[in-house]
């Protein structure tokens, strides 16, 4: 029998359906509730509130799973490479061996960016944030493939397979030139004989004079960093792909303002905030302790940055993983006594133990460790959330395909509760004091 909740306003009571998703999650249905009662939901920050149905990736923040297309983030962690679960989140399911093959040559061939796109990036000062680079030049790609960035869903998922790979691929490319752009160097073009992780870091670093040559270690810890943020379900930056697609925008469009979402401190823009907090503790010679009282005044300003998260009330699963092959990383990469290090070690520790941490139930996030990892990767700091954005990719590009073949699908358009003054007349200027 199906579920429903009761629901009681100024004497009308009305039975709200309850929809079970697969993990057994429920949900009250209140699509009818305004027409029904005249009244709308309020819930601040959506903390509950969905707002599609979605079968891209599952968590269960109380128990800390995380699950892309049903698969454990733990076993894609073991056995897959960013690529392959690129696929299986822009696709659905794993590929087979044929379809691999192919999406890898999708992703080889379109490695390359349109030479017009060159003078764009010189348009940008010197010191501008990769980001913003990323993000305008994200949008723009889609101008110089018009026939994909139609702004007609049905025309765009025609194309779908063909523009994710292009977007995946496109957007390592993008976001190394963002960053030789930044510091005024020359580009470096991507080759045919490399993997996603060692083309990437091949242009990020190599010179026209010495090729960069990857060590292992650091491609598969890259690969690894990707890989553990392809997609989180309704963030910030997903709600947000979602809601520019919902308008009917194109990927290319969507994706580019997932970028923007995604920059802020509070989330993509975290993984930056903790190597500038650790670097501001070691600065003023504290081991962290201090940092640790001054988070629990609940300030904004000297928040814990690397920890809570809105949804994990728990270990986040990426924050385990990250930290496990962080010390493999940092072991290959012999890299010994960083003060940095040090502090977040004893951050964490202290965090664990203390109440407020506790009553929060505020862990590491992934953020914690991802930064440290990148530090230790050679990738400057103002391009972490650029590395972020290229692992979301696949993610938004899923969450863009949901909202565009939904038959059903309304653009999204949330209700307020206004606050402001009741109707007032115009005052000529002369009157207002
Ligand atoms: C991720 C984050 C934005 C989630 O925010 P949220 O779900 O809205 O949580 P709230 O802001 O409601 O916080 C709940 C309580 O914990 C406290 N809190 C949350 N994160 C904290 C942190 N990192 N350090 C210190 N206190 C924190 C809040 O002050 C609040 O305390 P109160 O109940 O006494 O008012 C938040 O935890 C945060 O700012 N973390 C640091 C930034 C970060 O690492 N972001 C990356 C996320 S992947």
């Amino acid at each position: 029998m199906a579920q429903s909740a009761l629901f009681k306003v100024d004497n009308k009571e009305i039975a709200l359906p309850i929809i079970v998703g697969s993990e057994n999650e429920k949900a009250i249905d209140v699509r009818n509730l305004r027409a029904e009662t005249g009244c709308i939901t309020y819930d601040d920050g959506y903390g509950n509130t969905g707002s599609c149905l979605s079968s891209v990736t599952y968590i269960d923040g109380e128990e800390g799973i995380l699950r892309y297309r049903g698969y454990p983030i733990e076993q894609l962690a073991e056995n897959s490479s960013f690529v392959e679960t690129a696929y299986l989140i822009i696709h659905g399911e794993l590929p087979t061996l044929e379809q691999r093959r192919q999406f890898s040559l999708a992703l080889t061939e379109n490695a390359a960016i349109h030479s017009g796109m060159e003078h764009l990036f010189e348009g940008f000062p010197s010191g501008a944030h990769p980001m913003a680079i990323l993000s305008a030049m994200l949008n723009s790609l889609g101008c110089y493939y018009p026939h994909l960035a139609t702004n007609d869903h049905q025309r765009d998922l025609e194309n779908y397979a063909q523009t994710a790979a292009l977007i995946i691929s496109k957007v390592r490319t993008v976001a190394a030139y963002s960053y030789r752009a930044s510091r005024g160097l020359p580009y470096i073009y991507p080759r045919r004989d490399l993997p996603y992780c060692e083309n990437f870091l091949h242009m990020m670093f190599s010179e026209p004079y010495q090729p960069y040559v990857a060590l292992p270690e650091v491609a598969a810890a890259l690969n690894l960093f990707l890989l553990l943020h392809a997609d989180h379900e309704q963030n910030c930056s997903t709600s947000t792909v979602r809601m520019v697609a919902s308008s009917g925008a194109s990927l290319f469009a969507s994706t580019a303002a997932g970028v923007c979402a995604l920059w802020g401190p509070l989330h993509g823009g975290a993984n930056m905030a903790v190597i500038e907090m650790l670097k501001s503790i070691h600065a003023e010679g504290d081991d962290g302790s201090k940092f640790v009282e001054a988070a629990k005044s609940g300030t904004a300003d000297k928040r814990l940055m690397g920890f809570g998260h809105r949804v994990y009330k728990n270990y986040d699963p990426r924050a385990k993983i990250i930290k496990k092959s962080f010390y493999s990383a940092l072991s290959s990469l012999k890299i010994k006594d960083d003060p940095l290090l040090n502090i977040a070690m004893h951050l964490e520790e202290a965090a664990l133990k203390d109440d407020y941490f506790l009553a929060r139930k505020l862990y590491p996030n992934v953020d914690f460790y991802s930064g440290l990892i990148m530090r230790a990767l050679g990738i400057p700091e103002n391009m972490f959330t650029v590395m972020f954005a290229i692992g979301r990719m696949p993610g938004w590009i899923a969450n863009w395909k949901e909202t565009a073949v939904n038959p059903k699908g309304r653009i999204y358009r949330p209700r307020q509760v206004y606050t402001g003054p009741t109707k007032r007349d115009y005052l000529p200027l002369h009157q207002r004091k």
